[in-house]
């Protein structure tokens, strides 16, 4: 431990405090390229607007909520404000970088309402890579407790841009990603990703989501967005009582696709590690019974085909062991699948699973369980079993639990996914998961907005369309896992599970059953080449990553020995070249080892990567896993070649990457 009493400070933040009546209803960047001003109206409403370089990039933009019973708070006076000027810099611990430099100016805003004695104020930061904004209800007797209906945040984008989204929907981000003008969207997830002509960049998205609604976009007019909040079953969206205050409204802006990639504004917006300790909190590479319950060959219940069986879950965490992987999940062990939701289908095993056998053999291994919540959306119930469950996972030596909320229509007490009820949920098991010791990987979570900064237990997270969707549908086309890093990743990590093989799932061929029993047909398979399998463990990060493919799959194969090697415990993270939906080259250092994933859309492309990022005077042993000359998703996705030599910094790379594929480099320091 260091001496400082926060775990995560580096050195004293630097804060100044400029306090005079005369301070501008604006306030800039550290840098000096972005600015936010305040605008008021006659009648008294208070607008904001964003500047980039002395060009409006967001027009003037209402503030303000509508309540139920009570008036709204549209019309305001500003009765004082107060400028700091904040210089910070944090260890993270983990991450896409260890070291993350928070540097702001702040401007608070307090606001009374024109009509009542109602008190509000407007809180915004502005640091070099973007903006974010909040309301903050303070203690007050003009108002105490006040349920939101609607909050009419607007974000007036001053010009057309192409834009990259998902549709809104309260209970699922699981859909393909679509890139059209911005004026042709209805009403979109976050992070909402736009391109101006300049090359421009700018993402809208919300930090620090805490007991309120998540956000979803709704286009009024135009290139005019509003703030639309995810309803409670009642229909109403937040309930409250001062003092109160909302998540940040975000507004990531960078030069280019490389820079909006690299930005820490989310994480930048969330509250500083709260957990006491975090030494039990590590990356890791996981493998696990899984991908061949999706395909069709083992079932999650107990049966004939049964996955989870005690020799099966052995020869996973021998295989582990063996092989540099940290980590085992196993779905399908507890009894009652059928039944989700119950206690036995979370502390009772099958009869063909001997949890106490397994669990010893893994803590011989020196093997980390991956436990499987799956609710079904049964909210109540798992709330009820929570700690039961935990404590014995704790003791167990099963660290991660991977909880899943299957309910497409909501949870099972009408409330959605994405409203304030499972906010408040999805935080209570981050709290109790982190009181014993527990990492989550979230399935059908709320959005990531950060929180892994203030609970680095809450590791990973799908919120979208996954991997897994290739198993059983027509699943995801390169082209549309080429959007995810600059938009859902934005948001934070996510359990993509990348690392498939089998790329035709022709090693399983008449083994496979469809959800109803019936011999698996349909020509489903994997859109990508097996390199850009391998990059994407790169390319969409996430501190606990999951080899997906089975372990037959593995075994034997050279291009296995990338994901042996891969550590996902990283310092540094650079984007090396970037646009949007194309292509990314991100490359990644863990200790003295650089880990570069190269990916592309369905165009073939050629990379020269400059490896200008190494250091001088050293010598780097240099391995590429890459496309075969002749691969391509469609024809040929499974042929790669790997090679060896050294490097230098004054080397340039050229790597091939097919339609639909990809690369994996390893530059290892001499
Ligand atoms: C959906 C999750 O995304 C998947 O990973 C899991 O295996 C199933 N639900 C069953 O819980
Ligand atoms: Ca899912």
């Amino acid at each position: 431990m260091t001496a400082c009493s926060n775990p995560e400070q580096l050195k004293k933040p630097k804060l100044t405090v400029i306090d005079r009546a005369n301070t501008p209803l604006s306030v800039s960047s550290p840098d000096n390229k972005i600015a936010v001003l305040f605008s008021i109206t006659e009648s008294g409403e208070f607008r904001y607007q964003v500047q980039h370089q002395q060009q409006v990039i967001v027009k003037k933009s209402q503030l303000g909520f509508e309540f139920l019973q009570q008036p709204a708070l549209t019309q305001f006076e500003v009765i004082a404000r107060q400028q700091v000027s904040y210089n910070n810099s944090w260890q993270a611990v983990w991450g896409e970088r260890k070291n993350i430099v928070e540097h702001y100016n702040e401007l608070l805003i307090s606001l009374k309402d024109k009509h009542s004695l109602r008190l509000l104020n407007l809180r915004v930061r502005v640091f070099n890579d973007g903006i974010g904004f909040r309301y903050e209800f303070p203690q007050q007797t003009a108002m105490q407790a006040f349920v939101i209906t609607d909050e009419k945040t607007e974000f007036n984008i001053a010009q057309d841009m192409q834009s990259w989204w998902i549709e809104a929907d309260y209970n699922s981000y699981e859909k393909i990603y679509q890139s059209s003008q911005l004026q042709q969207l209805k009403h979109v997830q976050t992070p909402l990703t736009m391109r101006a002509k300049s090359g421009l960049h700018l993402s809208i998205h919300e930090a620090a989501l805490t007991d309120y609604a998540s956000m979803s976009l709704l286009r009024k007019q135009g290139t005019l967005l509003e703030a639309e909040l995810a309803p409670w079953a009642d229909g109403t969206k937040v309930k409250a009582k001062v003092p109160f205050n909302t998540p940040w409204r975000t507004i990531q802006i960078a030069e280019n696709a490389s820079q909006l990639v690299e930005s820490d504004l989310i994480v930048n917006l969330n509250e500083p590690n709260k957990l006491p300790d975090s030494s039990w909190i590590r990356p890791m590479k996981f493998i696990g019974i899984w991908w061949e319950i999706h395909l069709g060959v083992h079932t999650w219940q107990e049966g004939p085909r049964h996955g989870a069986t005690t020799a099966h879950a052995m020869a996973y965490i021998d295989f582990a062991a063996q092989n540099n992987i940290q980590a085992v999940l196993f779905e399908g062990w507890n009894k009652g699948w059928e039944k989700w939701g119950t206690r036995e289908a979370y502390v009772v095993p099958t009869d063909d699973f001997d949890l106490h056998k397994v669990a010893n053999y893994a803590r011989e291994k020196n093997i980390v369980i991956v436990g499987h919540n799956e609710t079904g959306g049964n909210i109540a119930a798992y709330e009820q079993h929570v700690e039961e469950i935990f404590s014995l996972y704790n003791e167990l030596g099963i660290n991660v639990v991977k909880t899943g909320y299957v309910a497409e229509q909501g949870f099972a007490n009408g409330e959605n996914h994405h409203g304030q009820f499972a906010v408040r949920h999805y935080r209570k098991i981050v709290e109790l998961a982190a009181k014993y010791n527990i990492m989550l990987n979230v399935h059908e979570p709320v959005k990531a907005t950060g929180i892994r900064r203030t609970y680095p237990n809450m590791m990973t997270r799908e919120g979208a369309r996954g991997g897994e969707w290739n198993a059983w549908s027509e699943g995801n086309s390169a082209d549309y896992s080429m959007i995810l890093p600059f938009t859902r990743l934005l948001a934070g990590p996510m359990d993509y599970t990348p690392g498939i093989f089998d790329i035709d799932f022709s090693n399983f061929s008449g083994q496979r059953y469809d959800w109803s029993g019936n011999p698996q047909n349909a020509d489903y398979r994997v859109r990508t080449t097996l390199a850009r399998q391998l990059a994407n463990m790169l390319v969409l990060y996430s501190p606990i990553q999951m080899a997906a493919d089975v372990i037959e799959n593995y075994r034997a194969h050279p291009a296995f020995d990338f994901i042996r090697q891969l550590d996902v415990d990283f310092d540094d993270s650079q984007v090396l070249a970037a646009e949007v939906g194309e292509y990314i080259y991100i490359a990644r250092r863990s200790g003295k080892t650089w880990f570069i994933g190269l990916a592309t859309n369905t165009q073939s492309r050629t990379a020269q990567l400059s490896l200008d990022f190494l250091k001088a005077n050293k010598r780097y042993d240099a391995q590429l896993f890459t496309d075969a000359a002749d691969a391509h998703w469609q024809t040929n996705p499974e042929l790669f070649e790997i090679q060896r030599r050294e490097v230098r910094v004054n080397d340039v790379l050229e790597v091939k990457l097919a339609a639909g594929g990809g690369a994996a480099i390893i530059l290892q320091e001499k």
